[in-house]
């Protein structure tokens, strides 16, 4: 292709971006010169995405008092996009308008590149430039790939520490970070805060905008970004702690419910290098769950557990959200479900069909089971897969009915590091093993007490590793032979200056469920 093809295809693309429903009502102003007062691009940049000829392309311009004084009207931005490091090879230069109605943030869907390739880029406006991103294309869907290298995380309570393992990310060589939600924290736990937000809980569009702001000026966080594309999923702190779908932990009428999930979904949206997802209007509706292949290595899928689920059974009536249930009858009832009934199928048809070596499917939380004993049978966590068992049996039954080897679950959400056998009836040892998990802990939020881990590492045979003292992130390397994880953590509280080291490293063989110590 022609440069002057490519580069009209990329300005259909941008525009394409700027008509969609959402984002219909920019006048676009002449891009008269501005001299700012301060850095607008103070939250960085970030790309995500990742394709074989495709990469979203993020930033957000912020106003200080005195840029605002000026005026905050509708901005063209600049993006640049080279293909060398020393940025002597550029490859794009693309303009694209933006205004207050998405807090000022910048989408460039950036199409027809070229398949595992680095790309570096950067944004302007009037007389200010952003820091430089890097970024790289998917492999090609049948290529021979003998790697994967990613960074698993989640969790992330700017109050409960350093952003130390993003300091560490940032030097890894990585293809992509693989982020599990809980990016923010909408609210405060004074208790463990080593630094604070700033502002109330947050509940309306400003709030979470401004929480964002907060979390994504972090110098640590802003590396990650700038480094490598990242690959998200949310999890219920991005909206508020334990919701499910239209229900919260105070039994809100689910009107209102949807009402703030909404700002915060807009928020989310305008502050991630991500997509609205097909059929969706506007951030409200928007799909985050998604599938991306690694040539001929790995598929990989990212799963909403938190738009679409039925409420945790058993709730209680004042005090709604997660806890332990026991003889709760609701938890059989196989009308309930982890990811709605749309995603669930999406899911299942596309995992029969995988032709790939590895299937890595990424979800919010836990998939094995952490129940402990009590008086009268068991009790369950009613907020991760244990609240779900008809829908964790049918996603394992899956697994089963395709004759699939080679499945891998990654998660987050729970604070621990698990590496686990996965079996259609949990902890059976006459149940075979039919796929493998890793959790990651937390960056940063404050995990279980030693003494109710114990109890749960005691009561689960299926739990290989369960440690939730410290915090970090999971190095994950794909190859044909095997999927390793080495779980990188520190102590609680992440300082700035500590450095990470390795917990504990597990490995699962190609045809072998179930991870081994190394
Ligand atoms: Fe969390």
């Amino acid at each position: 292709m022609k440069r002057r093809d490519f580069h009209h295809l990329l300005q259909r693309s941008a525009v394409a971006l700027a008509l969609s429903p959402w984002l219909t009502a920019v006048a676009v102003p002449a891009n008269k010169p501005r001299a700012w007062r301060s850095n607008p691009f103070a939250l960085g940049v970030a790309s995500g995405r990742p394709r074989a000829e495709s990469v979203v392309l993020w930033t957000r311009v912020v106003f200080s008092e005195e840029d605002k004084a000026l005026g905050d009207e509708a901005l063209v931005v600049q993006v640049e996009v080279f293909t060398d490091a020393a940025l002597k090879q550029r490859a794009q230069k693309v303009e694209l308008a933006t205004d207050a109605t998405r807090g000022h943030s910048v989408h460039l869907h950036l199409q027809h590149l070229q398949p595992s390739t680095d790309y570096w880029y950067r944004f302007r406006q009037g007389d200010a430039q952003s820091t430089v991103g890097h970024t790289r294309t998917a492999p090609a869907p049948n290529a021979d790939v003998r790697q994967l290298r990613l960074a698993l995380s989640s969790c992330q309570h700017y109050e409960q520490g350093q952003f130390i393992a993003h300091a560490e990310i940032a030097k890894e060589k990585l293809d992509f970070v693989l982020f599990l939600g809980d990016y923010i924290y909408e609210s405060s736990n004074v208790q463990y805060a080593i630094r604070k937000h700033s502002g109330e809980e947050a509940k309306t569009l400003t709030q979470y905008r401004s929480r964002y702001e907060q979390y994504k000026r972090d110098p640590m966080l802003q590396a990650a970004h700038a480094a490598h594309p990242w690959v998200l999923m949310w999890d219920d702190h991005e909206v508020v702690n334990d919701y499910a779908n239209d229900q919260d932990r105070q039994h809100t009428d689910p009107q209102q419910v949807l009402l703030r999930r909404a700002a915060a979904y807009q928020a989310y949206f305008e502050h991630q290098p991500v997509l609205l997802g097909p059929d969706a209007s506007n951030p409200a509706n928007m799909r985050l769950y998604d599938q991306l292949s690694w040539g001929k290595l790995a598929d990989v899928w990212t799963l909403d557990c938190r738009q679409y689920r039925s409420a945790q059974a058993c709730r209680d009536p004042v005090r709604g959200g997660g806890r332990m249930v026991m003889q709760c009858d609701e938890l059989s009832d196989p009308s309930r479900s982890m990811l709605g009934y749309e995603q669930e199928r999406w899911l299942s048809e596309s995992l029969s069909v995988s032709k790939r070596q590895w299937k890595l499917v990424a979800q919010a939380t836990q998939i094995s089971s952490t129940s402990i004993p009590a008086p009268a049978g068991r009790a369950y966590w009613n907020d991760a897969w244990d609240g779900y068992p008809e829908a964790r049996k049918r996603l394992l039954q899956t697994v089963v009915d395709a004759k699939l080897q080679n499945v891998v679950t990654l998660g987050g959400d729970v604070h621990c590091n698990v590496a686990a056998n996965l079996r259609l009836e949990p902890n059976n040892p006459q149940s075979p093993i039919v796929a493998s998990e890793f959790v990651t802990t937390s960056i940063t939020s404050r995990g279980l007490g030693d003494k109710p881990a114990a109890v749960i590492r005691d009561s689960n045979a299926d739990l290989l590793h369960f440690r939730s003292d410290e915090r970090g992130y999971s190095l994950i390397t794909v190859t044909h032979n095997d999927v390793r994880c080495d779980f990188r953590t520190t102590k609680f509280p992440a300082g700035s200056e500590v450095s990470l080291k390795t917990q504990a490293s597990y490995v699962v063989k190609r045809g072998k469920a179930g991870p081994q110590l190394i």
